[in-house]
């Protein structure tokens, strides 16, 4: 995968101006402070080695909401689990985890991050997948009933594409609440996309 096509954008906050960047390489994670609120998925050092070792893998990105020197929020691209049926499509990348500290919420951070990271016209040879299992949303800090959530995240994903899909994934099915979405890129073939259809649903009784 080629992720040369480095972008900068930025917005202001009431806070400061934050900038919006990626993929960004390894040294520049390394040399950059992690928000110690960033601990929605594991605690924010761990959070910080989990990007870096994303941005090593051949297909990783990683995207950040930067302020000064300090990462605010990220969001992540990279192959699906190997034992996730997704890993099977030789063409659909998961963008992993989004977050955006708790102390910068609400500003249209995440909104802004993702549309900086679709704009990588790489991602038009992808078919892009996102799971979101209901049991990582921060239903404390939001105080949204888990419905709520489910749909302020579904309308967040709606912005760059991402749309709602069916599937019998059992990782998905798990739980009501569980969202799978995904974006053909535009220059996925349709042979490719043809299959992705037939993985959906892979317990069919006829
Ligand atoms: C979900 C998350 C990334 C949103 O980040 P954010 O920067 O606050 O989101 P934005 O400011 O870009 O808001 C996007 C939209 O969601 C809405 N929204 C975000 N948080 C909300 C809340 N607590 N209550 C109501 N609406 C909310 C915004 O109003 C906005 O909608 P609008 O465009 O109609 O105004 C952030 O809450 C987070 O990091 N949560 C924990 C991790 C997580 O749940 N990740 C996703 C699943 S893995």
């Amino acid at each position: 995968m080629s992720i040369a096509c480095y972008e900068v954008e930025s917005i202001q906050t009431s806070q400061g101006e934050v900038f919006l960047e990626g993929p960004v390489k390894t040294a520049k994670l390394e040399s950059l402070f992690m928000n110690r609120k960033l601990t929605n998925f594991r605690p924010a050092a761990k959070q910080k080695e989990a990007l870096i070792a994303i941005s090593k893998l051949p297909e990783g990105m990683v995207y950040i909401a930067r302020h000064g020197l300090e990462i605010i929020g990220y969001l992540t691209f990279h192959y699906p689990d190997p034992y996730s049926r997704w890993s099977k499509h030789p063409l659909i990348l998961e963008l992993g985890g989004i977050e955006i500290s708790p102390d910068w919420r609400k500003y249209g951070i995440a909104e802004a991050l993702l549309k900086e990271a679709f704009s990588n016209p790489v991602l038009e040879n992808y078919i892009v997948v996102t799971i979101e299992f209901c049991w990582h949303w921060d239903l404390k800090n939001s105080r949204l009933e888990m419905f709520t959530y489910q749909k302020m995240l579904a309308k967040l994903f709606g912005t760059v594409g991402l749309k709602r899909r069916a599937t019998d994934d059992p990782d998905i099915i798990e739980h009501p609440a569980n969202v799978f979405m995904v974006r053909v890129g535009k220059h996925v073939r349709k042979d490719a996309i043809d299959l992705f259809e037939a993985m959906l649903f892979e317990n069919k009784l006829f």
